[in-house]
């Protein structure tokens, strides 16, 4: 595949198929989500390696509290050893973690234990690792607006002056590049909520690999297959070649 274009500087990824790898397996789902974080973790290495400066990933949706109740604690109880055990290399490889969602549906622990890691990595600045856990797009933009409007209200801010940058600018994201490439694995062909204002140019891609079966070298499949395309904006394609205006 030819490869011409720029590597993504920020990749989002929506990590699904954990329970369908346990399953197969005879195992439990939990299972398939501890084999989803051994996965992650080599994920933001060879992001590292490659020079990605941005990482997106969905861990917990707004929509997953419909889940049963034992998998729901099962994952809590994982997030939480996992921050406490990958803190530390983390901090190592220069990498700084924010948390995007509505954190205080969380218990107070794991609330504390994500504010500690967010303080002691704030200033690394080799990689920025987002994690999306109680998060959704349309919660995200609900949010924005909601801020908009008390300043509104306040009388700090007229409607005329809302456009779309003090929107993103109000977002979880805000302050990155919306994400360049959106991986989806699992199959599945949808959002299922995701960065919904930040992807409306990313470049979708696809695969029915199952997230803990998802390693570098099928990142790199995915990275060819982006540098391989055309990103043109709503340009033409004479236009962006000859890089006119
Ligand atoms: C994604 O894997 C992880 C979370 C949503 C937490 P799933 O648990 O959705 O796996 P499948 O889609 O059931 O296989
Ligand atoms: C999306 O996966 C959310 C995460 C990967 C965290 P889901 O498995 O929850 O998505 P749907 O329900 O199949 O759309
Ligand atoms: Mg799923």
């Amino acid at each position: 595949m030819k490869s011409e274009g720029a590597i993504p500087a920020h990749i989002a990824i929506v990590m699904d198929g954990n329970g369908r790898w346990a399953v197969k397996r005879r195992r439990p789902r939990t299972f398939g989500h501890q084999a989803g974080l051994k996965a992650l973790r080599k994920i933001i290495e060879h992001c590292g390696r490659l020079g990605v400066s941005e990482l997106t990933v969905f861990a917990f949706s707004s929509e997953n509290w419909n889940r049963p109740k034992t998998e729901i604690n099962r994952l809590m109880d994982l997030f939480m050893r996992a921050l406490d055990r990958e803190i530390d290399e983390l901090q190592a490889n220069e990498v700084r973690l924010r948390f995007v969602g509505d954190l205080s549906a969380f218990v107070p622990e794991l609330q504390e234990s994500v504010e500690r890691a967010e303080r002691r990595t704030r200033a690394n600045k080799r990689m920025t690792l987002n994690v999306a856990a109680n998060y959704g797009g349309r919660w995200d933009i609900v949010n924005a607006a909601r801020r908009i409007g008390e300043r509104v209200a306040a009388g700090h801010l007229s409607p005329e002056q809302i456009d779309e940058a003090l929107l993103a600018s109000q977002l979880a994201l805000a302050g990155g590049r919306d994400p360049d490439l959106l991986i989806r694995t699992g199959g599945e062909m949808r959002i299922s909520n995701f960065l919904l204002w930040q992807s409306a140019y990313s470049e979708l891609y696809f695969t029915p690999l199952l997230w803990p079966d998802f390693g570098p070298e099928a990142l790199d499949e995915a990275i060819d297959a982006y540098r391989a395309r055309e990103r043109r904006f709503g340009r033409t394609s004479e236009q962006v070649r000859t890089k006119s205006a």
